[in-house]
């Protein structure tokens, strides 16, 4: 089923950094965003739901859409994909796992030490003076379209907003630094289910390239990645990273 030379260059790996995007949470039932029908992108427009801008406009839409998002991802399970991730952790001598995913699903499937490049749905912070904001337990929107009033800082009164990096912001500096030295100092980095399109996110295979590391990527698509990866893979990561790792490091 898979390549002798990936699975050797998997068992020689000394340092593997995976990168994940929404792909590696769709069999989860978490809607990717850009795939044609069911990507969140082809039913919202992005700059009305994930920009501060849209945000300031109508923040009672913007605030009840991400408590939905917070509410499916709570009531969702990780997948077999989010799972073979988390094994491999042991199995190399050093993993570094990024993701553009704002859902804690890496961490439920038991992974340590995930880099969230884009945030997460899980926190939140006033939008002027950024000071954290607990968020309740259980949120309460059912519905995707429910406007809720977003709660007010207990600091300043200005607005809470989602703790998720939105378009035209910069990424959290630590976690893209920690990332970016990651994909330079890998022998091997996995693309896992990213359309490979957002950036600066989408230039760490590349970094990895340049520094001379192999790129393997799985997507049942293809992106823009393919022309440069070593390997790709073509299929749903739930299927194929169960898989991969059981040819790749079976006894
Ligand atoms: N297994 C693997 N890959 C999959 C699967 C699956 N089961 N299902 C879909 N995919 C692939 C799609 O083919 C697509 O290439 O996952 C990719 C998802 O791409 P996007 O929806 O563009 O998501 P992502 O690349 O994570 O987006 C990057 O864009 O909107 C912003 O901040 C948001 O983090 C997000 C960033």
């Amino acid at each position: 089923m898979f390549n002798d030379r990936l699975l050797q260059t998997l068992r020689d790996a000394q340092h593997l950094v995976i990168l994940t995007g929404a792909g590696v949470s769709a069999e989860s039932g978490i809607p990717t965003f850009r795939d044609a029908m069911t990507g969140l992108w082809a039913r919202y427009d992005p700059q009305q739901l994930a920009s501060e801008n849209g945000f300031r406009a109508n923040p009672a839409l913007v605030w009840g859409w991400y408590e939905w998002r917070r509410a499916k991802v709570m009531q969702s399970l990780p997948n077999p994909a989010h799972r073979a991730i988390a094994q491999f952790q042991p199995l190399v001598p050093k993993l570094t796992l990024i993701t553009q995913n704002v859902d804690d699903l890496h961490e439920r499937a038991g992974s340590q030490f995930v880099i969230h490049l884009h945030g997460s749905l899980h926190e939140a912070q006033c939008i002027a003076c950024a000071k954290p904001f607990a968020l309740n337990a259980t949120p309460t929107v059912i519905s995707e379209s429910k406007r809720v009033e977003p709660p007010r800082c207990p600091a300043c009164g200005d607005y809470i907003r989602p703790g998720v990096v939105w378009f035209g912001e910069s990424l959290p500096l630590d976690g893209w630094h920690a990332a970016e030295a990651a994909a330079q100092n890998c022998d091997v980095l996995m693309s896992i289910g990213t359309s490979a399109l957002v950036y600066p996110a989408a230039s760490l295979p590349l970094v990895a390239l340049t520094a001379g590391a192999k790129v393997i990527q799985l997507n049942p698509d293809k992106t823009n990645l393919d022309a440069k990866a070593h390997f790709n893979l073509h299929g749903k990561a739930g299927d194929l990273l169960p898989a991969l790792l059981q040819a790749a490091y079976a006894q």
